[in-house]
């Protein structure tokens, strides 16, 4: 279970005060995907990247199996990134001149797995989206559809217990933003924390179990 408690977010300009998120509740379970939509600037990325722990909420707390990720130290939550958390983003942040593979295995090499088990895992993560006759393709080559699927293999190749995705068809077309729901809803079919920030309100109705507003700096739900 993750729990979002009081989230609150203000952030300083010169002269004024901008209250991005005003004490913000919110709990989500394992297996039902959860959907977070919102005008733009209405704060979505700001609060999934509270829940990733890249960014210090003004106040409040975000516990997951009830630890509170808001005060880990800095290594604590280099950790709870590497072993807990996948991250899915709309403009992908692979490294483009190394292979489907490369790309995949980065969390391992930085987790210190050894190349057997990162091989198995590797395989297991791939296989999942259907990018196994791929491994060894350069990542610049790739379709955008192709690309999502190595962003959404190299998130759960730690078998992390969340995995967010911010606006993950936003570059993609019809088909493939399918594709990628779809594979996003398996995922969060294996007793995964999933969350999807989304644009699209077909995607919405269709794959989300629990939908969120985010509006005016509250988050209210809608399904
Ligand atoms: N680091 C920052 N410093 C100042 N303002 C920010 C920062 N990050 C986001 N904002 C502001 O917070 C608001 C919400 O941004 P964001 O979370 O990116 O919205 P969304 O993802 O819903 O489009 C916007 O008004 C944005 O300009
Ligand atoms: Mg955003």
């Amino acid at each position: 279970m993750l729990k979002i408690e009081n989230v609150s977010m203000d952030f300083y300009e010169t002269n004024s005060v901008v209250h991005v998120l005003k004490n913000i509740n919110l709990e989500i379970s394992i297996n039902e995907l959860t959907v977070i939509k919102g005008p733009s600037g209405s704060g979505k990325t700001t609060l999934l990247n509270i829940i990733g722990g890249l960014l210090l909420p003004t106040s409040g707390k975000v516990l997951i199996d009830n630890q509170n990720i808001v005060e880990m130290s800095e290594d604590e939550k280099a950790y709870f990134r590497n072993q807990k958390l996948g991250y899915v983003f709309q403009n992908f942040y692979l490294e483009p001149n190394f292979t489907v593979l490369e790309n995949v295995e980065i969390p391992l090499v930085i987790s210190e797995m050894n190349k057997s088990e990162r091989k198995n895992r590797i395989n297991l993560a791939l296989t999942k989206v259907g990018l196994l006759d791929k491994q060894d393709v350069i990542v610049s080559k790739l379709s955008g559809g192709e690309k999502q699927r190595v962003c959404i293999a190299r998130a759960v190749v730690n078998d992390p217990k969340i995995i967010i995705a911010d606006e993950p068809t936003g570059n993609l077309d019809s088909k493939n933003g399918e594709l990628v729901m779809d594979m996003l809803k398996s995922l969060c079919n294996e007793d995964r924390i999933v969350i999807v920030i989304t644009h699209n309100d077909d995607y919405a109705t269709k794959y989300g179990d629990k939908i969120y507003e985010l509006k005016d700096g509250v988050i209210n739900e809608k399904k």
